[in-house]
C-alpha cells in the first residue's frame, strides 16, 4: 500500500501504519487542543536525512496563507539526536511573514542562507528570537504552528528518519504548491486538490478533498466497507422450522473497524438463535418489531433478574465479553437488527462503557418538537476498541436537514418515523443507512411530517500504540520505536518508503 495519491504529503492516505500514527490519540489530543475539536490531516511524510544533508530554513508553502489553523508534528523516528534533529527559530509564527519573503526582500538565494543570517532577520522582528535546536531523540514529537521557521542540518554520520504530520482546521484550503517555482510570491495548483482525511470530528467537503482513511484491517482480505443503504421489508419473513432466520446486511472492514457488520433478524415465540455466549466483539441489538426477552446472565443469580423484556424501539449494548442471548416472547415473530464490530487493541482503560438498555423512540408528542434538526444524545464513552461509541436520537421537522459534510467516524442510522433524504433517495421508516468515515453525506426531511431516527456513531480508532506513559507532554509518545508492535511498523514504513 505504498503507493501515493497525486503528491508525495498523502502517505497517511494509502499507508494503515502513517494513518495509525496520524490518528493516535497521544498526538491528535494536543493537535485538538490547538485547533479545536475538528481536526483534518493533509500532509504525512516521511523525511530521511543523510550524514551531512541540510534542508535551508524556510516556512511550509501550503500552510503560509492560513494564520493559526495549521500545526505540524515532527516526531522522531530513527537516529533523532541534537545533531540531527529539526532547527526552529520559536515564536517566528508570530512575525506574518515567511523566510521566503523576507529572502526575496533582500534578494538572497535559498541556497545560500545561512542560519546566522535567519537569526538576524528573526531579531530585527523579535529581540529575544533565536534559532534553537531542540534536544531530541527517537520517539520524541515537536508540535509547532504550520508557519514557524524551520529548517534542518544533519550534522551526524547517520541517515536520520522522522514523520512530519501536517494538521488544519477542516475548512483551512490546502492546495498543492507549484513546485516549478518554490520563491516568492507562492503559486498553488488548482487541481488536483490534495487528499486530506478527517481525524477527529467533521467537516465540510466545500473546502477540501476528503478521502477515507485505510481500512484496519488492511492486509485481511475482507470487504471494504463504503456508505450502505437498506429499506427492511418489516415484518421479515420467518422460518417456521428453526424459528430464527438471520438476514446479512453489510459485513466488512473500515477505517474504525477491522471488522463490523449489520444483520436484521426474525425470531419466533420461544426459540434462541444460540445459548447465552460471549465473544471479544461489541454488539448494539434494536428491537424493530414484537418482543424479546434478553436472557443476560451476568445480570444476576436468579433467572428473573438475567430476563430483561425488549419493546420496539428499545435498545442495547452489549460490550466485549458480556455473556448474551435472546428468545421470542410475542405472538408474531420478533424482528431485531443487530451491528456487531470489533477493533484492534482492545483497551486496558477501566472507564469503558457498561452494559445498557435504552429507549430509542422519541415519546414527545408532536407539539413538543422544536423546529429544524435537534439531537438528543443517549450515551457516549469509550468502549473496549473504540474511542467513543455515542448513540442519538434525532428530530427533523419538514424541509430541515444539514449539508453535505464528512465525518471521522463510521455511522449507522435506524429511521423510525417520517421520511429522510440521503445521498440523493428517500427512506422512510424502518430504513438503515451506515456513512462510512471519510465519504460526504448530508439529510434531509423531503416529506410533510417529522422525521425521527436513531444514530449509532462509532469513533475508532484507539491508535496501535498501546496507552503510553508520560502523558502528553515532553516524550509524550515514549521511546515509540522502543514498542514492539510499532516498531516492526515503523520499520515497514521506513523500508517502503526509503
Ligand atoms: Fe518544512
Ligand atoms: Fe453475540
Ligand atoms: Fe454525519
Amino acid at each position: 500500500m505504498g503507493g501515493s495519491l497525486d503528491w508525495g504529503k498523502s502517505r497517511a492516505t494509502s499507508s494503515r501504519s502513517f494513518y495509525e500514527l496520524a490518528a493516535h490519540p497521544s498526538i491528535v489530543d494536543v493537535v485538538a487542543e490547538l485547533l479545536g475539536d475538528d481536526v483534518m490531516l493533509w500532509g504525512a511524510t516521511l523525511l530521511v536525512r543523510s550524514p551531512g544533508q541540510s534542508h535551508p530554513c524556510h516556512s511550509d508553502i501550503e500552510s503560509a496563507p492560513h494564520d493559526r489553523s495549521t500545526v505540524s508534528v515532527w516526531v522522531g523516528i530513527k537516529d533523532v539526536t541534537a545533531e540531527s534533529s529539526l532547527i526552529v527559530v520559536p515564536r517566528s509564527h508570530r512575525f506574518g511573514v515567511t523566510i521566503q519573503e523576507e529572502r526575496s526582500r533582500k534578494g538572497i538565494d535559498r541556497n545560500t542562507v545561512g542560519i546566522e543570517q535567519v537569526e538576524g532577520w528573526a531579531r530585527d522582528r523579535d529581540p529575544d528570537a533565536r534559532v534553537v535546536v531542540p534536544r531530541m531523540s527517537d520517539g520524541d514529537a515537536l508540535f509547532f504552528d504550520g508557519q514557524l521557521w524551520h529548517g534542518s542540518n544533519n550534522r551526524s554520520e547517520r541517515h536520520r528518519h522522522a514523520v512530519l504530520l501536517q494538521y488544519a482546521t477542516p475548512g483551512t484550503e490546502i492546495r498543492i504548491p507549484d513546485f516549478n517555482s518554490l520563491d516568492w510570491p507562492f503559486t498553488y495548483l488548482d487541481l488536483p486538490r490534495p487528499p486530506c482525511l478527517m481525524i477527529r470530528g467533521s467537516g465540510s467537503p466545500l473546502s477540501n478533498r476528503f478521502v477515507p482513511p485505510p481500512a484496519a484491517d488492511e492486509g485481511g482480505g475482507r470487504t471494504r466497507l463504503s456508505s450502505h443503504s437498506h429499506r427492511l421489508g418489516v415484518p421479515l419473513a420467518s422460518d417456521d422450522r428453526t424459528g430464527w432466520r438471520p438476514y446479512d446486511l453489510f459485513k466488512g472492514t473500515t477505517a474504525n473497524h477491522e471488522f463490523i457488520s449489520c444483520h436484521v433478524s426474525a425470531l419466533t415465540r420461544g426459540t434462541s438463535p444460540h445459548p447465552p455466549h460471549r465473544h471479544r466483539e461489541e454488539e448494539l441489538l434494536l428491537l424493530l418489531e414484537g418482543e424479546v426477552d434478553l436472557i443476560l446472565p451476568d445480570l444476576g443469580e436468579e433467572e428473573d433478574e438475567q430476563r430483561i423484556r425488549l419493546r420496539p424501539g428499545q435498545f442495547v449494548y452489549y460490550p466485549a465479553h458480556f455473556a448474551h442471548t435472546l428468545e421470542g416472547v410475542s405472538e408474531i415473530p420478533a424482528n431485531y437488527l443487530m451491528f456487531k464490530w470489533y477493533s484492534h487493541p482492545p483497551s486496558s482503560a477501566s472507564e469503558i462503557l457498561r452494559y445498557r438498555l435504552c429507549d430509542g423512540l422519541d415519546r414527545r408528542v408532536e407539539s413538543d418538537i422544536e423546529e429544524g434538526f435537534r439531537p438528543r444524545v443517549l450515551f457516549a464513552g469509550p468502549t473496549s476498541c473504540l474511542r467513543r461509541l455515542q448513540a442519538h436520537v434525532s428530530t427533523v421537522t419538514p424541509g430541515a436537514g444539514y449539508d453535505d459534510h464528512v465525518d471521522a467516524h463510521d455511522v449507522g442510522l435506524i429511521v423510525f418515523a417520517g421520511r429522510i433524504e440521503a445521498k440523493g433517495a428517500e427512506y422512510g421508516p424502518n430504513s438503515v443507512l451506515f456513512f462510512a468515515a471519510g465519504e460526504p453525506h448530508g439529510l434531509k426531511n423531503p416529506g410533510n411530517e417529522t422525521a425521527r431516527y436513531l444514530v449509532f456513531e462509532f469513533h475508532g480508532h484507539k491508535g496501535a500504540v498501546p496507552s503510553l506513559p508520560g502523558g502528553p507532554s515532553g516524550s509524550f509518545l515514549g521511546k515509540a520505536t522502543d514498542l514492539r508492535r510499532w516498531k516492526a511498523s515503523l520499520r515497514r514504513m521506513i523500508e517502503r518508503f526509503r
